[in-house]
């Protein structure tokens, strides 16, 4: 009997390669997207394979659309063997000029969303192995921003550190109910997503015009304050230029379709492994964090202050 994985942010970039990916090696795969009819992607993929791709809406900041997404899968297929939160977005900016109401929307679709939803999977992810005796899973993807922080991705950082460690304390917490939580991390900039394209528009503008390059008119702004901005102008423009090493840009970086084969190795290989680390290799700051050298707190936080420096 084919196995039923339930994608959460499947329209684009790596969910969509989950997508691609588990079709074509015969799962039944549940894509849940805020606007399915809209995805062009989604609908070509339905039509060549109705019967095994199922297409439900769920938007992570509504709860309401939770159950009746989860449900249609049990109606469809039966059971969910994997549940793969994936969805995410980022709020780029200085964390002074971001909103609260941001950082809220931040930690709904990072963390809040999919810890209700994961609640509200278990029991069908407890149920489902019966016939195959194969494993349920869930697996997160998380990111390197859940291991170390970048300045001006701090609403980002905050929400995967606490979806990481929700990851992390869900793995030992549910072994003992047969469910295997992994967690799949990739590092650097993706090749092949939408992540900047989709979350440039809601940036903090300061930012985005230091990005572009584009003069900014603060000439409106009283001093004081116009200084506060020069700065953050310059700080942004500085850090993005470091961070062009860690970009989908640099050489070596990973694919969405990369970090697929990963999630495909993670549910292939039946055990109890946790993290499954995509791109890291050479990464300075997972060097210093799980390298094997002995890095005290402050070691590390100097390595990490002196590449932005
Ligand atoms: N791209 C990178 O460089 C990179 C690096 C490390 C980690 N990651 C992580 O990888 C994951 C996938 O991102 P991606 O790179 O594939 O970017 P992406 O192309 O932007 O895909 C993210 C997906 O999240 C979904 N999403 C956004 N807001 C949502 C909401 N309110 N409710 C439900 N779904 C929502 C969207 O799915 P629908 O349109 O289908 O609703 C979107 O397709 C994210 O968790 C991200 O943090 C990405």
């Amino acid at each position: 009997m084919p196995r039923t994985i339930f994608v959460v942010g499947s329209s684009s970039g790596i969910g969509l390669e989950i997508v691609r990916l588990f079709s074509s090696k015969g799962w039944n795969v549940v894509a849940a997207s805020r606007n399915p009819s809209a995805s062009e992607e989604l609908q070509a993929l339905q039509s060549q394979n109705a019967a095994r791709l199922l297409l439900v809406a769920l938007e992570l900041t509504d709860q309401d659309t939770f159950a009746p997404a989860l449900e249609a899968a049990i109606r469809t297929y039966s059971t969910i063997d994997v549940l793969l939160n994936n969805a995410g977005i980022n709020f780029l900016g200085a964390f002074e000029l971001l909103s609260q109401e941001q950082l809220r929307k931040q930690l709904e679709v990072n963390f809040f969303g999919p810890a209700q939803l994961t609640r509200l999977a278990i029991p069908y992810l407890r149920s489902s192995p019966t016939e195959t005796r194969e494993q349920s899973l869930i697996i997160s993807i998380g990111s390197g921003s859940g291991h170390f922080a970048i300045p001006l991705f701090s609403y980002y950082t905050a929400s995967k550190f606490a979806f990481e460690g929700l990851t992390e304390a869900l793995h030992h917490e549910l072994a003992p109910q047969g469910i295997v939580v992994k967690n799949v991390v990739p590092v650097g900039g993706i090749k092949g997503t939408k992540f900047g394209a989709n979350n440039l528009p809601e940036a903090e503008p300061l930012l985005v015009s230091s990005l572009m390059g584009q003069q900014l008119d603060l000439s409106g702004e009283e001093p004081d304050r116009r200084k506060v901005l020069e700065k953050y102008v310059a700080e942004g423009a500085r850090t993005m230029g470091k961070t062009m090493t860690l970009s989908d840009q640099a050489e070596g970086a990973k694919s969405a379709a990369d970090v697929a084969a990963v999630v495909w190795e993670a549910v292939e290989a039946g055990d109890g492994s946790f993290r499954y680390f995509v791109g890291a290799e050479g990464n300075p700051f997972v060097e210093a964090r799980y390298g094997g050298a002995v890095w005290n707190d402050e070691k590390y936080m100097n390595k990490t202050r002196q590449f932005f420096a």
